[in-house]
């Protein structure tokens, strides 16, 4: 693991000139924190549901799903990752063939059937997912006449819940029929926010329905975080887009940053997360920071 000093480097963060404890200033304006190694678990389950979700396109869902999901895998934790995007981006990011398999499309259509199914191992130790493929792309025409339309995932992911320590739902850009059905299903939602003009276009709406979503269908759900994705540290543009974001969303900012950089589009195309592709790498040490983070904050057991 990468020290706490080169960590900050590596996504821009500066030693606070004078304090006294020389603790770094990370890239959101507050002291960069390396936060511990999670506990051992004792058991696994009941799991903690988290999507990550922005209708704005090209926004690091997909990554951050694949990454954290090996993070948390990498730290003991039991991990499911449901794509729930017709592009079946997550499925392939993680090497797995979507061809003429059963898919989550599956589960959603035939409440009598199995999760476990459908759920294939990947590579990673601890990490299993729920493919997608292009038929998802049916299912919101399939459900509209549904008795609780709403709740269908949920109570598909609610079969396999004790069996995994967290799910991470990977949504489609698109606050559409599925992307409620996820958000009715999570504990709490992670958004991904590229740092990029008009990365807070949009955001406003996204937060709107998952206010919709707490009052109508599932009061209990949290924001568990707002990660700031694609941070180039060298660019005022990126510094001055980050800075607007935790003016808009304060301590909901996580601290973890995660730096732009080709290593991603890379690891994609050989169909292993980051944290495999080049574990050395800063942004392979961003996402195991991220997955300690969110332990740290009580969102992942
Ligand atoms: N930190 C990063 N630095 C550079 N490229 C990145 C980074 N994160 C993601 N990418 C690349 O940006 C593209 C979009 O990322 P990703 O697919 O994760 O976004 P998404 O929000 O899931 O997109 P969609 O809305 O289409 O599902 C991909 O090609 C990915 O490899
Ligand atoms: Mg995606």
């Amino acid at each position: 693991m990468a020290s706490k000093r080169s960590t900050a480097e590596a996504t821009g963060a500066s030693t606070a000139a004078g304090s006294a404890t020389d603790t770094p200033m990370g890239p959101t304006g507050r002291p960069y924190h390396g936060f511990p190694t999670p506990p051992k678990l004792d058991g696994h389950g009941p799991a903690r549901i988290i999507s990550l979700c922005n209708q704005k396109g090209g926004v690091g869902k997909t990554t951050t799903t694949i990454n954290l999901a090996a993070g948390l895998a990498s730290y003991g934790r039991r991990v499911l990752a449901v794509d729930f995007d017709p592009q079946g981006a997550l499925s392939a990011g993680l090497g797995v063939q979507t061809h003429e398999t059963a898919t989550i499309y599956d589960l959603l259509l035939d409440p009598k059937r199995d999760p476990n199914e459908v759920i294939v191992t990947t590579s990673v130790d601890g990490l299993d997912i729920l493919p997608a493929n292009i038929d998802l792309s049916a299912a919101e025409v399939h459900l509209v006449n549904e008795v609780a339309r709403e709740t269908i995932l949920a109570r598909v992911l609610r079969k396999v819940a004790g069996d995994y320590d967290v799910i991470l739902i990977d949504c489609q850009p698109s606050l559409g029929l599925l992307t409620v059905n996820a958000l009715t299903a999570s504990h709490g939602v992670l958004i991904p926010l590229e740092c990029e003009f008009f990365a807070l276009r949009g955001v406003a709406l996204l937060i709107e329905t998952i206010d919709k979503v707490r009052d109508r269908l599932n009061p209990a759900i949290q924001l568990d975080g707002v990660l700031a994705t694609m941070y180039d540290p060298r660019t005022l543009h990126s510094r001055e887009v980050l800075e607007r974001v935790v003016d808009a969303f304060g301590d909901d900012v996580l601290e973890t940053v995660i730096g732009r950089t080709v290593k991603f589009p890379d690891a994609s195309v050989a169909g292993v997360p980051i944290t495999k592709f080049a574990p050395e790498h800063s942004a392979a040490q961003a996402y195991l920071r991220l997955a300690r983070e969110l332990v740290a904050r009580g969102a992942v057991a």
